[in-house]
């Protein structure tokens, strides 16, 4: 992924490109040479932090890296939508030109912490060869509520500057499966 974005990047006048770096890390454990006006991190990986001893970890490396009255942006899964519309077994199939992928996603709920693990079986066919091979993977994904983000952010200095749910910018509701938080550093 940094390898595709550094080529994307070649792709943009010089002015913005030489202002673009890419890195990874892990947001309990990372730092940055220096402070920026915002935080935006974009789908879902809030709620790949299953309780609050990693949030607050991921909250304190975040606000390291923000100026004072930054903003952060962050989307997550919105509790009072993923209980009222519960995750279900799904699959997925792509045929691409060299291979079929079909996935199959079953939840598994722990209603004393929230998270609900979405366990994967992935089946891979190389179309030339027809030989199968098969992955699994568990996602723990935590869901939020508004009282318990406003308590865990304010605890860390942010207030909340808005909620929308993600693409539609609605208020969040019980139809609401993916929220958009904006929280502010203080001064
Ligand atoms: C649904 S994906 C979204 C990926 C990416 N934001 C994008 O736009 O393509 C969730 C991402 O969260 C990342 N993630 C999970 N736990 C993380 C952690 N503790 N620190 C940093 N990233 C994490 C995963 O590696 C995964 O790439």
């Amino acid at each position: 992924m940094l390898r595709v974005a550094d080529e994307r990047s070649s792709l943009l006048e010089d002015d913005i490109a030489s202002r673009l770096s890419f890195a990874v890390g892990d947001l309990r454990d990372f730092s940055a040479p220096s402070r920026y006006d915002h935080v935006i991190s974009l789908f879902d990986v809030m709620s790949y932090l299953p309780d609050n001893g990693a949030f607050k970890q991921a909250l304190s490396n975040i606000k390291s890296v923000l100026k004072p009255g930054g903003l952060l942006v962050f989307d997550c899964w919105y509790g009072p939508g993923v209980y009222t519309q519960k995750p279900h077994v799904r699959t997925r199939r792509l045929i691409g030109e060299n291979a079929e992928i079909l996935r199959i996603a079953e939840p598994e709920f722990h209603y004393d912490r929230n998270v609900i693990d979405v366990n994967y079986d992935i089946f891979v066919k190389d179309r030339a060869t027809g030989r199968l091979q098969q992955f699994q993977e568990r996602h723990p994904m935590r869901c939020f509520f508004d009282a318990e983000l406003d308590e865990l952010l304010g605890q860390a200095a942010f207030s909340r500057v808005f909620a929308m749910e993600w693409f539609t910018e609605k208020a969040p509701s019980i139809q609401t499966w993916s929220a958009l938080f904006g929280y502010r550093l203080a001064q």
